[in-house]
């Protein structure tokens, strides 16, 4: 991917939460090519992600910040620092979540600290990172959250009620949210991946070859999903093409769900 002076993001800031690996580590870079100056937002560090970016797309394409996004304190660090670098925030990708390391587990063995857990970082993180960048695209009457959800609100996923229940949440918190924000001029759209064969989700091996067959039988396009699959329909919602879109679910995963 190159970086271009027209890019149909230069001159915004992104920050993306998780974005310093799997699908979000794609995201990011995809945003930077795109001109956008991007804030990874990740507990797990980001340096690495944004050093690379950094390599590609110059010095003033990225920055990391370590951070847990279910932690009011240190999402507003990171809301701080955009803007202190950046001197605004334009685009918001909730990407973080508990997922890739979720094992398959039957509700009569949830743990309840587990579903605490992910309810903290899929749903709260959303609701904390919103609650702190919007007084800063209020400012600027310009906005686009990008709340990722998933193929399995529609479908379900048995053994995993804690995450598609926390996913469920976000498709309602996006349509609050989107008719709440559009007096101010921000977008709030769910990008809703299928079932992905992001780096992290096959390092963690959760997902077995039969379900894997099952999702890639239920698309009308039968093949496995990639992250580069999402990044046109994430570069649509982030950029100003997208300016009459708010409230809606884009599911991109082979048609195997229809929004
Ligand atoms: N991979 C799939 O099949 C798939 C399908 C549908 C939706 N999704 C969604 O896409 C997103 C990314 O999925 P992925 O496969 O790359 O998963 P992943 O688990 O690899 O990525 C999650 C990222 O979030 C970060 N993270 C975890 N907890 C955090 C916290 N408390 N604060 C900040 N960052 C935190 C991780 O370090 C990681 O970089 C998630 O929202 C996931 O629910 C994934």
């Amino acid at each position: 991917m190159a970086r271009t002076e027209l890019g149909r993001l230069s001159g915004r800031t992104a920050i993306v939460t998780g974005g310093a690996k799997g699908i979000g580590r794609h995201y990011s870079e995809a945003l930077a090519a795109e001109g956008a100056g991007v804030v990874i937002a990740d507990i797990s560090g980001g340096e690495e992600a944004a050093a690379e970016i950094a390599g590609k797309y110059g010095a003033n394409a990225t920055m990391s910040v370590t951070c847990d996004v279910s932690r009011e304190d240190q999402v507003k660090a990171v809301m701080d620092r955009a803007v202190e670098r950046f001197g605004k925030i334009d685009i918001l990708v909730n990407n973080a979540a508990l997922f890739a390391p979720l094992q398959h587990t039957k509700v009569q063995d949830i743990d309840v600290d587990l579903w605490d857990k992910v309810f903290a970082v899929n749903v709260r993180g959303s609701f904390l990172t919103v609650k702190h960048a919007v007084p800063h695209m209020m400012a600027k009457r310009y906005g686009k959250i990008i709340n990722i959800g998933s193929g399995t609100v529609y479908k379900g996923l048995p053994g995993m009620l804690h995450y598609t229940a926390s996913k469920g949440a976000i498709a309602t918190f996006t349509r609050t949210l989107s008719r709440e924000l559009g007096e101010h001029g921000i977008c709030v759209n769910t990008l809703a991946p299928g079932l992905v064969m992001s780096e992290t989700l096959v390092a963690s091996g959760t997902h077995d070859e039969a379900l894997k067959a099952r999702v890639v039988g239920s698309r009308a396009f039968k093949r496995d999903q990639l992250p580069q699959d999402l990044l046109g329909a994430l570069v649509f919602l982030a950029s100003a093409d997208s300016d009459f879109v708010t409230g809606q679910t884009i599911a991109v995963d082979g048609g195997s769900i229809n929004t």
